[in-house]
């Protein structure tokens, strides 16, 4: 799931009720039970996260007794999400970026609310990556950006990732395919470019049209990705409510 863009009570982004769309799409997942984790890739907050917006996401995303993971949106504070999110150690220096080992597949989960991937982190994925190649594991990644223009007038011109090829030349690493799944962009789209399938999902609140030069929405309803994962295959849907 992503960009929440959860506002305090009573507040409708672009007139919204962020807090009841996502409790609408997040009852999406009664449809596919059971599920083994939920990632939050970013913007949970609509202004400025804060820990009582926290509180209620995780409040509501307990209810389903999985792990729950989070990279940070340039709406976020990563460091109030390493304490709400399932994995807390992941805090390096005001940033949140970590991975996971389970079976053959390595989980890895990056931070991009300063619009771009710091070089410490950089590095850090140059060798997760390096490892992966080495140990035969498959890298997932998940990131609120695309790191890559991504066919959107306004998003692509106004809020892109920062850093695009040194980005592209790290996953280059891996000597193969690697999945991403972000948001940002409030769209659903699949993009290939370089070694990477770029899965953006679309938001739990507002969409944005993607043909517009300046900021409009889109009317379409709220979602989240379904991904199945196994040792030799992915495969992902989008869910709109
Ligand atoms: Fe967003």
């Amino acid at each position: 799931m992503t960009d929440l863009h959860i506002t305090s009570a009573g507040e409708y982004p672009h007139g919204y009720d962020s807090r009841q769309t996502f409790v609408t799409t997040l009852d999406l997942i009664e449809r596919v039970q059971p599920i083994d984790m939920i990632v939050i890739t970013g913007d949970i907050a609509h202004y400025t996260l804060d820990g009582s917006i926290c509180s209620w996401v995780s409040l509501h995303l307990s209810s389903y007794r999985v792990p729950v993971y989070y990279t940070p949106g340039n709406h976020d504070l990563p460091d109030l999400l390493a304490d709400t999110g399932s994995y807390n150690e992941g805090l390096k220096g005001g940033e949140l970026f970590y991975s996971l080992q389970l079976d053959d597949r390595r989980y890895i989960f990056l931070d991009t609310s300063g619009h771009s991937v710091s070089d410490k982190q950089l590095s850090w994925l140059a060798s997760v990556l390096a490892d992966c190649s080495h140990t035969h594991k498959h890298p997932v990644i998940f990131m609120h950006h695309p790191p890559c223009p991504a066919g959107s007038l306004f998003m692509d011109r106004k809020y892109p990732f920062r850093g695009s090829e040194a980005f592209g030349e790290v996953l280059q690493i891996y000597n193969d395919v690697i999945p991403v799944f972000c948001g940002h962009y409030h769209i659903a789209k699949t993009i290939i470019w370089k070694n990477a399938v770029i899965h953006i999902t679309p938001s739990t609140c507002f969409e944005v049209d993607p043909f517009s030069e300046t900021f409009s929405l889109e009317f379409a309803p709220s979602g989240l990705r379904v991904i199945d994962i196994t040792n030799d295959h992915i495969q992902s849907s989008v869910l709109r409510v």
